[in-house]
Order: C-alpha cells, then sequence, then structure tokens
C-alpha cells in the first residue's frame, strides 16, 4: 500500500515509524512532517489542510490511504471530502467524517452525544450570548472550582478552571464576548471533577473496536504539575490504575456506548477515537473526546503495540476490525518531551539540535524541527519527544532522563518528574 499521513508533530513521527514497520506499505509519504518523519518515509510540502493538494498529490501518486494525525483537517471534513469525489473516494481515509469529528470540534455536541447515550461525564449546561443572565445564575447553583468550556476548537485553551464564583462569572461573560473568537460563542459550564486523568485510545471501523494501550500524559510545563498547560510534556504507558476491572469499566459504560451511539446517529466512524477519562474513586467518567491520537501519549502507545498498524488501518477501511490481531508489548513505555525555553509562552525557533546521534537507548520522536543547510534545528515549543521501553516505567524513565541529556539545544528544557504521581 503506498500511504499519506498528514500531520508534523511528534505524534506523526511516531505513526510515521510504526507505519514504516509494516510490511504491507511499500511507500509512506508525510506532509507536511518534520525532519524526523524524513526518516520514515518521504515528506511532502503540502499542509495538512490544503484538501485540493493533497487530493492531487494522492491521484498523481496512487496513494491507497491517506492517514490523519491531527484534528484539524478532520474537523474540516477531509474524509467527506474525499468520499464525495468519485476520483477519490475509492482512498481509505484513517479519521472520522466531519460529523464523526464533532466530537472533538464541539464540547456542546460531546456532551449532548453522552447524555444521549448514558456515558457518565459531569453534569452541564450549555450557553449563548441570548442566555448569558441564565448562565450567571447557574454558575450560582455549582460549588467551586468553575469549570467553563468554550464549545469550539481553541488551540487547547479553552477551558478555564476558576476558584471563584465572582472570576468565573466575568470569565463567562468574556467567553460569549468572543475571548476565543467563534469557538466561544456557546458556552459549556460544568461540575468540577476531583481525580487523576487516563488517556484511552480505540481504533473503529464503526462497528468493530479494538481498544489500544492507555496512557497518562502531563500537561503542565512545571514539575509536580505547576504553571501553564502546554500541548503535553511527557507520557507513560501502562496507567497503573487502569487495572483489568478499571478497563472492564471503561469498556461498558463509555467505549461500547460510544461506538453504538455513533452507528445509532449515522455518524461515519473510520478512525481513532481518544477519550479522556478521569477517574473519580474508581468511576471512569468523560473529560472530553478527541476524534485522533493523543500528543504525546502517541510517543508511548507505538512503542506498546506490537501488531501491525497497517494491517489494523485496512481492517478499518474494509469494516472487518474485528478479524484482525491486536497485540501489546508488555513492558512499560515513556516519552519525555524537550521544549523550547518559553514555551508554552513566546520562544525563538531555529537553535541547531546536536547529539541525537548520540541517543542509543531510547527512540527520538521528531516534534517541532525541521531541516535548514543540512542542519536540523528547532521548529516548535515542543521539539523532541524521547521514548524509551523499560520492565517498569521507572527503568524507561531512566532510560529516557539520561538520553535527553545527550540531546542539546538552546534553552532546552524538560520536566524530571514525568510519571512519579502513578
Ligand atoms: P479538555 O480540553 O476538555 O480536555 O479540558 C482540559 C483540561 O481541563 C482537562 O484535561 C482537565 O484537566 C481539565 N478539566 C476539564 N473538565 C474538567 C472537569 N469537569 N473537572 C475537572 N477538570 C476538568
Ligand atoms: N495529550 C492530549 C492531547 O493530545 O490532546
Amino acid at each position: 500500500m503506498k500511504i499519506l499521513l498528514l500531520g508534523s508533530g511528534g505524534r506523526e513521527h511516531a505513526l510515521a515509524w510504526k507505519i514504516a514497520q509494516s510490511s504491507k506499505c511499500e511507500k509512506l509519504y508525510i506532509a507536511p512532517g518534520n525532519a524526523g518523519t524524513g526518516n520514515c518515509g518521504e515528506n511532502v510540502a503540502i499542509k495538512a489542510d490544503d484538501f485540493e493538494a493533497l487530493k492531487d498529490f494522492a491521484l498523481a501518486n496512487n496513494v491507497d490511504m491517506v492517514v490523519v494525525g491531527p484534528e484539524d483537517p478532520l474537523v474540516k471534513g477531509i474524509y467527506d471530502y474525499f468520499k464525495a469525489d468519485e476520483k477519490t473516494k475509492a482512498i481509505a481515509v484513517i479519521g472520522p467524517s466531519k460529523a464523526g469529528a464533532t466530537l472533538e470540534g464541539s464540547k456542546d455536541f460531546a456532551k449532548g452525544f453522552m447524555k444521549r447515550h448514558g456515558i457518565p461525564t459531569a453534569a452541564y449546561e450549555t450557553f449563548d450570548g441570548t442566555t448569558l443572565s441564565e448562565g450567571l445564575k447557574f454558575l450560582e447553583t455549582l460549588q467551586a472550582p468553575y469549570v467553563l468550556k468554550a464549545d469550539g476548537l481553541a488551540a487547547g485553551k479553552g477551558v478555564l478552571i476558576l476558584p471563584t464564583l465572582a472570576e468565573a462569572q466575568r470569565e463567562f461573560r468574556e467567553m460569549l464576548g468572543g475571548m476565543f473568537g467563534n469557538a466561544s460563542a456557546k458556552v459549556v459550564i460544568e461540575e468540577f471533577l476531583s481525580g487523576i486523568e487516563c488517556s484511552v485510545f480505540v481504533l473503529t471501523d464503526g462497528k468493530n473496536y479494538k481498544i489500544l494501550p492507555e496512557a497518562k500524559d502531563y500537561k503542565r510545563i512545571g514539575e509536580h504539575d505547576t504553571g501553564l498547560n502546554t500541548g503535553g510534556m511527557g507520557s507513560v504507558s501502562p496507567v497503573p490504575f487502569a487495572t483489568p476491572e478499571w478497563m472492564q469499566k471503561v469498556e461498558e459504560r463509555v467505549i461500547r456506548p460510544t461506538v453504538e451511539g455513533l452507528a445509532a446517529e449515522n455518524i461515519d466512524y473510520k478512525g481513532f477515537i481518544f477519550f479522556g477519562l478521569i477517574n473519580v474513586k474508581g468511576e471512569p467518567m468523560v473529560i472530553e473526546y478527541n476524534c485522533r491520537m493523543g500528543d504525546p501519549e502517541t510517543e508511548s502507545v507505538m512503542l506498546r503495540l506490537k501488531s501491525d498498524i497497517v494491517d489494523l488501518f485496512e481492517g478499518v477501511a474494509k469494516g472487518d476490525l474485528n478479524q484482525r490481531e491486536i497485540a501489546f508489548d508488555e513492558r512499560a513505555a515513556v516519552s519525555v518531551m524537550l521544549v523550547s525555553g518559553g514555551y508554552p509562552q513566546e520562544y525563538k525557533k531555529g537553535f541547531a539540535i546536536s547529539g541525537l546521534d548520540k541517543v542509543k537507548g531510547s527512540i527520538v520522536f521528531h516534534a517541532g524541527t525541521a531541516e535548514k543547510d543540512g542542519r536540523i534545528v528547532t521548529n516548535g515549543g515542543r521539539v523532541i519527544a524521547v521514548s524509551s521501553y523499560g520492565k517498569n516505567k521507572e527503568e524507561a524513565l531512566q532510560k529516557s532522563f539520561e538520553e535527553a541529556q545527550k540531546i542539546d539545544f538552546t534553552g532546552k528544557y524538560f520536566r524530571r518528574d514525568i510519571g512519579q504521581d502513578l
């Protein structure tokens, strides 16, 4: 198969690494990719949301399958775009339809979906400009802290957790007033849930599903979960509290009703579902859905997937995922993210990265890197994910921390406490 993978982050390098190992992959293209994905296949200078250029490229190069990494092209409807055209409709697209991607693209839709299908989640109400005063009153009925969510995509910044009613009411007004542009034209106010989070992933063909290894990610910039939120500073798989009993609850109460609910609502969904869960006193509750894999969870999860991922993708496309095998590596896998100084606020790009060739005990996934004049340079906030195996997470983390010391660039920073809370 000739495969075109879309995206340019650490998640995409990890997916490219896994896809390239498949005997079913004859040729891998990555659009646009980064300096690391170029080692797994051929980078193509097309943006992941330039549908027309992607279509032309896919046709000119006889691409059989498009694998979508990030949410943006999915929420914009790349699946529907390929399916609507006679010339491209036979190309398999791994990723949901635009309607399916609404699970991530609209918090209000996701909450309504969970309510319709009895999936455990925080109590909530949705408000817009016409119901502002009702929203202010609803906040008075809740207890601190207060959770406000912009309905639409807001680059991971659309959730505010406020300690006092006054702040919550002020921010609520600001959100409806356009704090996140159109994304906060509607705001979900929900009950605060207390517990540890865990990311669970499935691959579905719309009817059958396979559960992938779960992972925990570390979102804050500072050690011991302090400071600003980031795209993710590291990940660990497996997650100790995700025992077989807990995962059984997740499957029965969350995964199965979600896949069945999508089918019942006639929503075309062939791709990954990411369940952002929180463990509330032993009970899994859904915090959010994403219509793609997590980043940096993928940089651990791909290490633990033993099966041929292209075989699984083929099952997704053909609708016979139930006949495909999925096996996990029993070892632990972790990923530690090296980021640019200043991130997640302002930071500089273009610094030379040294020492990549000295790393022997870990797998290096590029996130924000580029090639410039034959050198690899920083090209984003999250720069390199250092992923490792170990007989347990401690051993894997020790390897990642050791190897992380060998890689250098101006302003390099990473969290040394990944996995310590588990
Ligand atoms: P989301 O974009 O919905 O994943 O929210 C971002 C982060 O906010 C989550 O990863 C949680 O840490 C936190 N969060 C979201 N909703 C809640 C909630 N109802 N209770 C507690 N924390 C939450
Ligand atoms: N690691 C969280 C995300 O990918 O959204």
